[in-house]
């Protein structure tokens, strides 16, 4: 091999090796984003998902309610020790992005719907729409898209499951910034 090769073959190492880091954010947990995201101004986004269903997703599990419905479908463990039920009641990503910061007590949180934060949570990158896209930020434009999102949950497979409305129900999760 030339040295011309094995440089080209490095460079295209780290690019893989780069591209794969950037593909692995980590989930930094609602405490990060209440910093910037729980004033007036910005809108509260903070405030309004705390009194929200979803912030109690993960609590409900823990209900005799939640055990009931675990065991009358089939499973032999309580609730909150069933994967099938944590997986829309939380993240439940892989312990190792997982940061220190996350709890998975918060149940449906803001990383849930808009992507794990470590690589899009910074000032500079959050200041800029685009670049915040780029390092893994998830956004949702119009009614079709939103609804796209909520219905990974708001499905027949969940064992309460009422019919998935939008005009009913993102009305009371909506969290947009004022307009100025
Ligand atoms: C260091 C402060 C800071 C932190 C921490 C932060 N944000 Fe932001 N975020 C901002 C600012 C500033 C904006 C731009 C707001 C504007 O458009 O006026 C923004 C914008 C956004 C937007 C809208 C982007 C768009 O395209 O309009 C979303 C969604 C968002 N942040 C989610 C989050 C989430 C989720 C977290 C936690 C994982 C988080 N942010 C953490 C400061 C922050
Ligand atoms: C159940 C899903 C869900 C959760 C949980 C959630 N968001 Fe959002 N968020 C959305 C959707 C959908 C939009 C796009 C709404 C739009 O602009 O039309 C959005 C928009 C935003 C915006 C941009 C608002 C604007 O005016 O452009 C910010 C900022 C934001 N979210 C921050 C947060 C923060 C911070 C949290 C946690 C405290 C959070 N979100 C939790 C779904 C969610
Ligand atoms: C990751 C899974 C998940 C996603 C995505 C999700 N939800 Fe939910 N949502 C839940 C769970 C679980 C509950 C029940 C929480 C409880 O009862 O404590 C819930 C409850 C609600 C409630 C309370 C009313 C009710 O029927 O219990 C509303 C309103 C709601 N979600 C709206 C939305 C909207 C709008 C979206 C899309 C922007 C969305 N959700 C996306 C899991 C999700
Ligand atoms: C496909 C996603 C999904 C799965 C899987 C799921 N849930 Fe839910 N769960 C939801 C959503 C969404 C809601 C909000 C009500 C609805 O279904 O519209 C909810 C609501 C609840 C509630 C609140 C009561 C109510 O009527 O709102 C309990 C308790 C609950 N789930 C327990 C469980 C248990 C126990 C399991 C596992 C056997 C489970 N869920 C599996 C999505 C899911």
């Amino acid at each position: 091999m030339s040295r011309f090769t094995i440089i080209a073959l490095l460079a295209g190492l780290i690019f893989v090796l780069s591209s794969l880091t950037s593909a692995q954010n980590t989930y930094v947990g609602t405490t990060t984003c209440k910093m910037c995201h729980n004033t007036e101004k910005q809108g509260k986004q903070f405030e309004i998902w705390s009194k929200s269903k979803h912030s109690e997703a993960y609590s409900v599990l823990l209900t005799k309610e939640a055990d009931a419905i675990a065991t009358k479908k089939g499973f032999k463990t309580k609730a909150v020790e069933t994967p099938e039920c944590l997986g829309c009641h939380t993240i439940t990503a892989d312990a190792k992005l997982l940061d220190k910061k996350f709890d998975v007590k918060d149940g449906v949180q803001c990383e849930s719907c808009h992507g794990a934060g470590s690589g899009y949570k910074n000032m500079a990158t959050m200041k800029d729409a685009k670049k915040a896209e780029k390092a893994g930020l998830l956004m949702y434009e119009d009614e079709k898209a939103i609804t796209a999102l909520c219905v990974t949950c708001h499905n027949e497979k969940s064992p309460t499951a009422k019919k998935f409305e939008y005009a009913k129900m993102w009305p009371q999760i909506e969290h947009r910034v004022p307009k100025k």
